[in-house]
């Protein structure tokens, strides 16, 4: 999703602008510009390639300034194209006066242009963000911070934006209603981003912007008043962001290496637990979980999916009532509120728009108990949760998410654990022997990653289907709709997961010997069942891909393909499983030669609704 970063120094300021949208680059993108105050006149230079061919345009035009906004744009409102690139000018021609970039969706934009354009301003681009930067330069009162004060109030919708202004030169004016913005401050000079990874290297003294907040950012103070113009103070954090995409190593892809990690990022999301307390979750946890008679699950994509999973292991070994709902979709409807809810937000990012909407629409209706289990510590997620529990599975570049989930669902099992402690429903005894389960994660996973040669061998006949379903019963249904999710999204396959109980009251009729079918069968209770499941694709002549346990008694045959997991893994089995079906997605996508790391459309932090 689009990245801001802005600059006010006094030196030359592109490299900043330029390594800090290379560090925006994980949240994808398909667009990218830097805007600078040269010699009394704005100019600019955009890009619909990488960020490198955007620096190497910027030295070949030797482009430089002191003051300066750049941006990566993921397309909203209208293609990704270069008039569509961000910055912005107003006018949009040598004569520019206002510069602007900006992040998330402005509603009552068609509103807005229809005024403009009767006042005479002339766009050429089909973006909101073309709207606002005119709005500002027809607003513009000689003061650019009282300025966007009044613009931003005729705004309707989300929005992080950046402007500058040609005749106050040392200036860069920024706000924030729904999207992230941070500042950065240094010594006698001041930043703005989209967060504080795009500013690693440059500073570390961070201010989190909260809603409504506008910035003035000059070389010696940032000035920040809230949305009703009262000059706030807020607090400074000193951050030690992560420097952004690690090395790739021996990999060929980002979604590879993180594969191969979990091993060691379960263990690290697992580090320091010695035993089951609700401290784990934050202080005054202890008092919350005992409040609470119900967990309210919140997520999107990947994050629902592990919340998914959850809710069968919450409900049988806590004994609590869970539900869980899309945020997107939760956010809008009516539903009957309870205040003894534990909201729980998943997210891998932390600034997911619609759960972070989902959160406070839950807030909103009286329900005040929130957990995150969230990857990013410094995230908007984790500073509106009241408790929290931080993944470590360290930068995830992947756009398909794959260690974050897995350390999603171990923080996950944590959570029920204590629900089952607080409820007394966990004896010391099963305590152990879970914890013991969970310390053998990392080894258990790397069992099920050296089963990668076999399942290349099927990714050979995936790669030349179009069409896939995934089966999978209980718990494993989730599994196989994030199994489902994981080809889709990387290798373009369309894909779909059925609770496998399911597939004659419809799917079946998709059934023909060109259907894949993959089968998460664990040797659980539900094994039998599925087994019955399984003779149906056969009778219709589907092909049937089987993920088994070691000591389900399930044998390759006509039709019929298998590959045994080392260990059978009882309720932490999704953990398992789950890997072997990322390493068939990037290795079906790696055949169809798509772009495993950054696939078409998508984007790593989905800042927008
Ligand atoms: C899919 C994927 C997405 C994210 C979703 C939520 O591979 O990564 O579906 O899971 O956009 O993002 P977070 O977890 O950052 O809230």
């Amino acid at each position: 999703m689009c990245g801001i970063v802005g600059a006010v120094a006094q030196r030359n300021i592109t490299p900043v602008l330029v390594e800090g949208l290379k560090r925006l680059e994980y949240r994808g993108y398909d667009s990218c510009g830097v805007a600078l105050h040269v010699d009394g006149k704005l100019q600019r230079s955009r890009s619909t390639s990488r960020v490198v061919d955007l620096e190497s345009q910027i030295g070949d035009a030797s482009l430089q300034g002191f003051t300066g906004i750049a941006h990566t744009r993921w397309a909203t409102h209208g293609a990704p194209v270069s008039h569509n690139a961000h910055p912005h000018f107003s006018p949009n021609d040598e004569a520019a006066r206002i510069a602007l970039v900006h992040n998330g969706i402005i509603e009552n934009h068609d509103e807005l242009r229809d005024e403009l354009r009767a006042l005479g301003y002339v766009f050429t681009s089909q973006t909101d963000t073309e709207v606002i930067c005119h709005l500002v330069d027809h607003m513009y009162n000689g003061d650019l911070f009282d300025t966007v004060q009044q613009a931003v109030k005729r705004l309707h919708g989300a929005y992080a934006i950046a402007v500058f202004c040609r005749e106050e030169p040392h200036r860069v004016v920024a706000a924030r209603q729904g999207s992230p913005l941070i500042v950065g401050l240094g010594e006698g000079e001041n930043f703005v981003a989209s967060d504080a990874m795009a500013l690693a290297g440059t500073t570390n003294q961070i201010i989190y912007l909260e809603e409504g907040d506008v910035v003035d950012l000059q070389l010696a103070r940032a000035w920040i008043v809230d949305a009703d113009g009262r000059a706030v103070t807020r607090e400074v954090k000193t951050v030690h962001a992560h420097t952004g995409a690690a090395e790739l190593g021996p990999y060929r892809h980002y979604m590879q290496k993180e594969i191969f990690e979990q091993p060691r990022v379960i263990g690290d999301t697992l580090e320091g637990v010695t035993g089951i307390t609700p401290d784990l979750f934050g202080e005054g946890a202890a008092e919350v979980f005992k409040k609470v008679d119900r967990v309210l699950i919140l997520a999107c994509g990947t994050s629902y999916y592990s919340g998914m999973t959850a809710k069968y292991w919450i409900e049988s070994v806590a004994k609590v009532q869970c539900n869980v709902e899309i945020a997107s979709e939760y956010r809008y409807r009516d539903s009957v509120p309870h205040p003894n809810t534990l909201v729980v937000t998943i997210s891998q990012s932390g600034e997911t728009a619609d759960t972070l909407a989902a959160l406070k629409h839950a807030r909103s209706l009286g329900m005040l108990h929130t957990l995150t289990i969230c990857n990013v510590s410094t995230s908007a997620m984790v500073r509106e949760c009241a408790l929290a529990y931080i993944t470590r599975a360290g930068v995830e570049v992947g756009v398909a998410s794959t260690k974050a989930f897995t350390t999603q669902l171990a923080a996950l099992f944590l959570l029920t654990l204590t629900l089952a402690q607080v409820n007394d429903k966990l004896s010391p005894d099963a305590e152990a022997e879970f914890l013991k389960e969970m310390r053998h994660l990392p080894v258990a996973i790397a069992a099920v990653l050296a089963l990668e040669p076999q399942i290349m061998a099927w990714a050979d006949d995936f790669a030349r289907k179009e069409n896939a379903l995934f089966l999978g019963r209980g718990m494993h249904y989730p599994i196989a709709l994030e199994g489902a999710l994981k080809l889709k999204e990387i290798s373009y396959i369309h894909a779909e997961a059925y609770p496998a109980g399911e597939l004659k009251h419809g799917p079946l009729a998709l059934v023909t010997e060109e259907m894949p079918v993959v089968t998460i069968a664990p040797n659980d209770a539900l094994l039998e069942k599925l087994k019955s499941n399984m003779q149906e694709v056969r009778a219709r002549g589907g092909q049937l891909y089987v993920f088994a346990d070691v000591d389900s008694r399930i044998t390759s045959g006509e039709g019929l393909h298998v590959i045994r997991l080392p260990e059978h893994y009882g309720l932490l089995s999704p953990i398992l499983h789950v890997v072997a079906l990322q390493l068939l997605a990037y290795h079906t996508a790696l055949a169809r030669g798509t772009d495993v790391d950054k696939p078409r459309n998508l984007a790593k932090s989905v800042t927008v609704e």
